[in-house]
């Protein structure tokens, strides 16, 4: 079968209600706590993309079994470090880059080596990022130019560490995290912000972390060796799939939609700002709460006067999956956009920054970049008519949507390679727009 779609047909006029898939950063973070957890963790509604599916395969290989009912995943969780790890086990992270670094820091006392692999993609992206903290901790790393693949064997002489966390990542923050769950003492991260679901979910498990937040950064304390009880979690829907929905209506001719209970915490809604600085008006009702998380729907309408923005870089690790979908809106927007700093998006699934200006060049916008900043000159007026294709991006998934947002707003005629990358995240996709009235081939 073809592995590529074709879109000819612009969409306008819908009024839908829909649900994105589940986040995947939360779906993840449950698997993996769930490992370590004492019992049987019930978890609902969990994003059943590769990614997570790959999540779920490392723990079963490590030991860790886990059945499906319904709904729901129970996952049988022997407590922390509580993995039966067999000789010679090799642990294939496939595309997921969370899943790698995060995986590392639950095998800092494993008593036999393990080696983890990955796809094309993973296997080009940086580990020293997580391999510097960990041998920290004391753990044996071995790797070739500090990528994929790499062993790991653990160590019974574990020791705390204080750790300066620059780069705004939540996966590194997260992997010493989990490091610090096996170790004795009290590990300190000293961390840029970022996304905070493993902190919230250990804090609703009654877990001894204490979080002091600085201005743009955050003081983590976590306590070694304890204990902690399997739970139940209803995993909400996507912000970073729900973005291309976002933008796809406000780009789109007398539209509506109402997104239900996606995840809207703040670390994560850097594009609802940036959106609705430069015009939109995206209002987020039915708020609640859940597990220090927050839920609410999103309500979207076509908007004709966008306007340019300067984006502080303060929101970039609140928007870093987003900036590929926001800089399509900077394209029609007035005037000209900049952002700034954007170096994290090149050690993406693919080089994304670099991707971007090949895009944006690709369908007729002007575009300066200085280093790892990008002025965007928006054009209102701006629709496509000619034929389109986009290659070599590594079947990074979000390229794919962005591709499919674009086809679908501005038009032209497009074939869009690596249906499949949509199974990474958001496998739901292509069946949402179809529901919506796309035409696709
Ligand atoms: C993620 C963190 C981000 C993000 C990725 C998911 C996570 O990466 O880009 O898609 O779940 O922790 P960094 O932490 O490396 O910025």
């Amino acid at each position: 079968m073809a592995n590529h779609i074709s879109i000819r047909h612009k969409l306008n006029n819908f009024n839908k209600k829909i649900k994105v898939s589940a986040d995947k950063s939360i779906s993840i973070r449950a698997v993996l706590l769930a490992s370590q957890a004492v019992g049987i963790s019930k978890i609902s509604n969990l994003l059943e993309s590769e990614d997570v599916l790959n999540s779920l395969k490392t723990i079963r290989k490590l030991g860790i079994n886990y059945t499906k009912h319904r709904n729901v995943y129970n996952i049988h969780g022997f407590g922390l470090n509580g993995f039966n790890i067999k000789k010679n086990t090799v642990l294939n992270a496939g595309n997921s880059g969370t899943l790698a670094r995060l995986i590392l820091g639950l095998l800092v006392k494993s008593k036999s080596q393990v080696k983890l692999i990955g796809d094309k993609s993973l296997s080009k992206r940086d580990f020293y990022r997580v391999i510097k903290p960990l041998r920290l901790f004391g753990v044996n790393i071995d790797s070739k130019n500090n990528n994929l693949p790499i062993k790991i064997l653990g160590t019974d002489f574990l020791r705390p560490i204080s750790y300066k966390e620059n780069i705004g990542s939540a996966q590194v923050k997260t992997c010493i995290i989990l490091s610090a769950l096996n170790t004795p003492g009290i590990t300190q991260i000293y961390s840029k912000s970022s996304r905070n679901h493993t902190e919230l979910m250990l804090k609703s498990l009654g877990y001894p972390i204490k979080i002091e937040k600085k201005s743009g950064y955050e003081k983590i304390f976590i306590q070694g060796l304890r204990q902690f009880n399997c739970f139940e979690y209803k995993v909400p829907g996507d912000i970073s799939s729900a973005s291309f929905f976002i933008v796809l209506t406000l780009l789109s001719k007398n539209s509506e939609m109402i997104i239900e209970n996606v995840n809207i915490n703040r670390s994560r809604i850097g594009i609802i700002y940036i959106l609705n600085k430069m015009g939109a008006k995206i209002i987020l009702k039915n708020k609640k709460k859940y597990n220090g998380e927050e839920i609410s729907d999103i309500h979207i309408k076509s908007i004709k006067n966008l306007r340019a923005i300067n984006c502080p870089s303060r929101l970039n690790s609140s928007a870093i999956d987003e900036f590929l979908i926001i800089f399509l809106v900077a394209a029609k927007a007035k005037g000209i956009s900049k952002f700034r700093d954007l170096g994290e998006m090149n050690k993406k699934e693919s080089k994304r920054l670099d991707l971007a200006v090949k895009f944006l060049k690709l369908i007729g916008v002007k575009v300066e970049r200085f280093k790892n900043n990008l002025n965007i000159h928006g054009n209102p007026d701006l629709l496509l008519s000619n034929s389109y294709e986009m290659k070599n991006f590594l079947k990074d998934h979000r390229i794919f949507f962005l591709c499919c947002i674009t086809a679908l707003t501005l038009g032209g005629n497009w074939k869009i390679n690596d249906k499949d990358s949509i199974n990474t995240s958001f496998p739901e996709f292509l069946k949402i727009l179809k529901k919506l009235g796309a035409k696709l081939n």
